[in-house]
């Protein structure tokens, strides 16, 4: 399973976080996020829409790698594997939702502040890890400083990321991509505005990582 994780961090240089209010809306955002070079798509459970979401996504939008967000327990983590979702990312790491976790054939990300919560996450197997809230947590310096001692591991940072600040994250020898909201406006997304969210997909797409 942490191949697979592995495999969907290396799929473009960003994960677009996305809270969507409603499922129609689904299919063409997820073609335009594909169109424009970003395949994995996390759509987050904080709302009604995100399992229909969820389900469109991956019965009607050809390359799309769709995964849940927002995972807090081993009932979000079934729910969304029966819709098709097939990577999860959660915002910490709860010992329910690790035992669930290990049960469950869908891969998790999840989320660590500090360097002991990744060790208890090392210990029990995992290897790539969602670094979350990146930026108020202590961003690229913290991050960084975490490369020597825990080698073994590799980083989605997320929270507090954009296209200005990414480089800087994407850089860092742990880090395999990058999570954000800013690929999918909410503005972008109530008007329809594929177009302008194939765009910032695309931008997102051409950023560079040395490390992945
Ligand atoms: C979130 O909490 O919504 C995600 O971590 C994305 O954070 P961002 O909106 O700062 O990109």
């Amino acid at each position: 399973k942490q191949t697979r994780v592995e495999a969907v961090m290396k799929l473009a240089p960003v994960i677009p976080v996305v809270i969507i209010d409603e499922a129609r809306h689904a299919v063409p955002m997820a073609r335009a996020l594909v169109a424009g070079g970003i395949r994995a798509i996390e759509v987050t459970l904080r709302t009604q829409a995100a399992l229909d979401a969820i389900r469109a996504i991956a019965a009607e939008v050809e390359g799309a790698v769709v995964g849940v967000g927002t995972v807090l327990s081993g009932h979000d983590l079934a729910a969304a594997e029966r819709a098709g979702a097939r990577f999860a990312v959660s915002p910490g790491a709860a010992p329910g939702l690790l035992d669930a976790a290990d049960d469950s054939a869908l891969p998790l990300l999840p989320g660590v502040a500090t360097a002991s919560e990744a060790m208890i996450l090392l210990e029990r197997g995992y290897r790539h890890l969602k670094f979350f809230p990146a930026v108020p947590a202590g961003g690229v310096k913290l991050l960084g400083a975490w490369a020597s001692p825990l080698p073994q591991l590799r980083f989605c940072p997320t929270g507090g990321i954009g296209l200005a600040n990414a480089p800087d994250f994407l850089a860092l020898p742990n880090v395999l991509c990058v999570g954000g909201s800013w690929l999918v406006p909410p503005e972008r997304l109530a008007a329809g505005d594929w177009a302008g969210i194939e765009q910032l997909a695309r931008e997102a797409s051409m950023l560079r990582r040395p490390h992945a």
